[in-house]
């Protein structure tokens, strides 16, 4: 491998150009710095098209959907595209006995019948601009951003760091807050493979879903109202039906979420030996928990299925995350570097002892935080008598409630809570635990005896016993008490990571300045913090391991093969085994390895992360020809550091997500509203 890198490079320097790596995840206002090797890789737009603020530009298709995952714009009547996995919510709550969607699947045949979604928010991105040199010379930043909301309906602004606060941005969002669901797959096709094919590839899951944004009859954004029309978007993303081929061109335009880039080795190392074995260890006593009771029990299976995927996921990407940083050898490179920055730069190399210490004043209480969350924070009881003593409106707080109680079951969530608060106890770093809650859990003699005293004398463990008036003289209002420091402790602590803390972070402001100016051939990127961002590449398969190479697509033959009824995750729609019976594939069927069949899901060297979920996948044309969702085992260290050789993100393949809709959903005529190529 290095042999053919050298030779590579060898020859791009006779052509007069070295093509850049493919990391990285670019602010789209100053995409123009990244053009030639874009273009070098067969990126045929300008940067103008990609963002503007003279002209229509992609940027008016993408959306922040739902505050953490990414959507796009595929018609002139805004349609919507995004994952399954990001409108999952939407899709749970219009869901009931009668009319379950998550799992036969829903489709609007008619407008009429588009399903709206209370509380679901969509932001478009109108503007963005540095402020740096605005707040330098003392402008307040509360004066920008209220100045940047009064500028137009539905608008909403805020100013965001980069590099550690060595710049700001501010980021301009038209919000709107009228999306209907428009349709999805059951679950069977749109969270196929399940927690079990779940980072993992070869991947066959069809995870997309269906939405539209309606606005006011002027194009503005409006609560939601029957008056309300089709949003007319400036701009909507064309579709590309020719398929990809190893190699080609791929673009990723979308909100990442979190990545650490140029932390030191003293977080890496607290990410891989502290906080990921814990959180892992914790979260598998909690999903043991909750699998015995689905696996028992039918009800409770779709009761706790949100929430087990929720924790699952996380869980699993640290345990992949661990292994990453531990084959990478990420945290002695780092030293390494650390040592030459230092030797190099001697009169800046405080800068590191003063991170270090930083780190030993900030880890203790910044994990206490992590450790409450994922224990004390975990159990629901408390969580949902805080509410109700805190809730003001109370015909809200109701219907809270019964979302709550719909997923809820009192017998999991005691048998966790003694599980939990026994680990608290454990793990806890000495001087952590609150001296009220010591007292409590003794004085019933111990953790388990607690628990169980809560969970019988409680009256919020049913829905019956909810309400707003009595949550103070609960049961568990000892307990939310006596958490209380923590709960002081946790919002004190709640940055995005541990280098995030203030007392961390102002370190790092003058540390990755220094690096930008000595390191200068490595290619800073700001770290993502769920802005919009560029990430390109291209269509690539990897070496998975000795002697096993991961080609980059897959196929309908791959969701037959694991196909089985017996088993809740392969188990596919009915229809869709007919369809691949009688190989009535229309339009979609395509010859993949010598055979008829469709498209289902790619991979690509896109430097992505959590929040990417649902963003486009474009070629060099600009043209949709997938929608991102995940990442492979091997890339789940990326957030720390990104393998070129080895990351890769995944996508379910347009056309696969075309054929769902139109063969397995009958919903083709959404097809005629979009702009095939
Ligand atoms: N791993 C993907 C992401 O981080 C998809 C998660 C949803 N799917 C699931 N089976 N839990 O969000
Ligand atoms: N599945 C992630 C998301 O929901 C994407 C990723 O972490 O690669 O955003």
């Amino acid at each position: 491998m290095i042999k053919k890198t050298l030779l590579v490079s060898l020859l791009t320097l006779a052509v007069g150009f070295t093509a850049m790596a493919d990391k990285g995840m670019w602010l789209p206002s100053l995409i123009s710095s990244r053009m030639k090797d874009m273009r070098s890789k067969g990126f045929r737009l300008t940067s103008e098209d990609i963002y503007s603020i003279n002209k229509a530009s992609l940027k008016d298709a993408v959306v922040l959907f739902d505050g953490g995952c990414t959507g796009e714009i595929v018609s002139p009547e805004g349609l919507l595209l995004t994952n399954h996995h990001c409108g999952y919510d939407a899709i749970q709550s219009l869901s009931a006995v009668e009319h379950d969607y998550l799992t036969d699947g829903f489709w609007a045949m008619s407008r009429g019948e588009e399903l709206p979604c209370k509380g679901l928010q969509v932001a478009i991105l109108v503007r963005m601009e540095e402020v740096t040199d605005r707040l330098a010379a003392g402008e307040k930043a509360e004066a920008i951003i209220a100045a940047a909301e009064a500028e137009g309906t539905g608008y909403s602004a805020a100013i965001e760091q980069m590099y550690y606060g060595n710049q700001q941005f501010l980021f301009v969002y038209k919000v709107f807050r009228d999306v209907r669901l428009v349709g999805t797959p059951p679950s069977s096709i749109g969270k196929f493979g399940g927690d079990t094919d779940n980072w993992i590839w070869p991947r066959h899951t069809g995870d997309f879903s269906v939405f539209r944004i309606y606005s006011s009859p002027d194009n503005e954004p409006a609560a939601y109202s029957p008056q309300n029309v089709p949003y007319r978007p400036a701009r909507h993303f064309e579709i590309s039906t020719a398929g990809v081929r190893e190699g080609d061109f791929t673009m990723i335009y979308g909100f990442p979420g979190n990545t650490q880039e140029y932390i030191t080795s003293d977080a890496v190392d607290y990410i891989a030996d502290v906080a990921d074995p814990v959180c892992i260890a914790l979260r598998t006593e909690r999903l043991d928990i909750i699998r015995a009771a689905q696996q028992s029990d039918a009800k409770v299976r779709i009761q706790y299925a949100a929430k087990h995927a929720s924790i699952a996921n996380a869980w699993k990407k640290w345990q992949g995350e661990v292994l990453g940083i531990k084959r990478l050898g990420t945290a002695d490179k780092k030293r390494a570097y650390e040592q030459r920055f230092a030797a190099e730069n001697p009169d800046k190399a405080f800068l590191l002892d003063s991170l270090h210490a930083a780190y030993l004043r900030n880890t203790t209480p910044y994990y206490t935080r992590t450790l409450f969350i994922e224990t004390l924070r975990a159990i629901e009881l408390p969580q949902i008598v805080r509410f109700a003593m805190t809730a003001k409106d109370k015909e809200r707080a109701a219907a809270v409630a019964d979302n709550f109680y719909k997923n809820y079951d009192a017998s999991i969530d005691r048998a966790i809570a003694r599980r939990m608060v026994a680990e608290f106890l454990r793990l806890a770093p000495e001087g952590t635990v609150p001296e009220a809650l010591s007292q409590l859990i003794a004085r019933h003699g111990g953790a388990e005896a607690y628990v169980d005293y809560l969970y019988d004398h409680s009256r919020f463990t049913s829905p019956e016993g909810f309400s707003t008036d009595t949550a103070t003289d609960d049961a568990a209002a000892e307990l939310i008490g006596a958490m209380a420091p923590l709960y002081d402790l946790s919002a004190r602590y709640a940055y995005r990571n541990l280098s995030n803390v203030p007392d961390i972070e102002r370190w790092y402001r003058p540390y990755v300045k220094a690096l930008m100016e000595w390191d200068t051939d490595r290619a800073f990127f700001p770290d993502a913090n769920l802005t919009l961002r560029v990430a390109y590449g291209k269509v690539a398969g990897y070496d998975y391991a000795d002697g096993v190479y991961h080609r980059p697509q897959t196929s309908l033959e791959g969701i037959i093969e694991k196909d089985n009824p017996e088993i809740y995750d392969y188990d596919i729609p009915q229809s869709l085994r007919d369809i691949y019976a009688s190989k009535q594939y229309g339009r979609w069927g395509v010859e993949i390895d010598g055979r008829r069949t469709v498209p289902a899901c790619f991979i690509a060297t896109n430097h992505t992360t959590g929040g990417n979920s649902g963003s486009p996948v474009i070629d060099g044309r600009g043209r949709l020809i997938g929608i991102n969702f995940d990442r492979t085992w091997l890339s789940t260290m990326s957030d720390v550091e990104f393998d070129e050789e080895i990351c890769r993100n995944i996508a379910v393949d347009i056309r696969y997500v075309l054929f769902t809709i139109d063969r397995v959903g009958g919903a083709g005529y959404l097809l005629d509203e979009m702009t095939l190529r």
